[in-house]
């Protein structure tokens, strides 16, 4: 093997993919349970709180409280934040865009998703920014097929969105999943050389998680808290993320329920 060619845990065994579908099932459902909540008024602590609650009383691990510190079970990643927005005690009022991303350990086996929300009336800027971002994790999903390159993805991914004049995020990626949260192969958004070494065999997990902007594709790390990623020129930022298993026939999405938004909606 060449030394360049990275390690991709590959789960074949029915076991294998029996834990990951159990768990990317129950992130799922964590989703469902939590959308109705999204909305004006409620704080995104308080969508914390219920997260967290649901997930301990099905009998199941929040993955992303402690991971490397991170102090609450989700993100909650409002209007410029891009991504891993701390749940805090401000109330989602009327024209926000928020996106909530949760991930669960069930059984040792990591599912991991995201949904970017529309709050009360949103400006048609918001609204087209939020449905080009889910159009591109879609275009993205589909344009990957077995024994093809990651590098596809984020080719059709940045295509889409340059298409409705939006950024493509570069310094945060999608992963490789399983038994562990973040694993190879690394999911660029975006078309990078590197990635046609890593080839999508039946059997290999992971995220695909666009992160569009309306101004430039540049972020900024919050120094106070070192978690809360924004826009570098606060410009709207939206996502939406699935894991996705690659079989012989193509990508099965695995945290897919028929209560979330499907391929090809109009978001509401
Ligand atoms: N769920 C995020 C992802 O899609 C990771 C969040 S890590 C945290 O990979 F520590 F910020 F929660
Ligand atoms: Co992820
Ligand atoms: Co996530």
């Amino acid at each position: 093997m060449s030394p360049l060619r990275k390690k991709i845990p590959l789960y074949t065994r029915p076991e294998q993919i029996e834990g990951l579908k159990a768990a990317s099932r129950f992130n799922a459902e964590l989703m469902d349970f939590v959308r109705p909540h999204v909305k004006t008024g409620t704080t995104t602590e308080e969508l914390d709180r219920l997260v967290h609650e649901y997930t301990l009383d099905h009998g199941h691990t929040p993955a992303c409280l402690g991971y490397h510190g991170y102090p609450k079970t989700i993100c909650t990643s409002v209007n410029e934040v891009v991504c891993h927005g701390i749940p805090n005690k401000r109330p989602l009022s009327d024209g926000d865009i928020v996106n909530v991303d949760l991930t669960t350990i069930v059984d040792g086996w990591y599912g991991d998703q995201s949904e970017t929300f529309m709050i009360g009336s949103v400006s048609t800027a918001a609204r087209q920014l939020v449905q080009a971002t889910f159009d591109a994790l879609f275009v993205g999903i589909r344009a990957c097929r077995p024994g093809g390159t990651v590098r596809q993805i984020g080719h059709a991914i940045q295509m889409s969105a340059t298409d409705g004049g939006y950024s493509v995020v570069r310094e945060y990626q999608g992963h490789g999943i399983g038994q562990e949260f973040h694993q190879d192969p690394g999911i660029p958004h975006f078309p990078n050389f590197a990635s046609n070494r890593d080839v999508l065999q039946p059997g290999t997990c992971f995220t695909v998680e666009p992160m569009l902007n309306i101004g430039g594709w540049k972020t900024r790390l919050d120094k106070s808290d070192g978690w809360t990623v924004r826009t570098m020129d606060k410009s709207l930022s939206a996502q939406f993320e699935h894991t996705v298993l690659m079989t012989e026939s193509g990508p099965e999405i695995l945290t897919l329920t028929d209560d979330g938004p499907q391929e090809g909606d109009t978001l509401a």
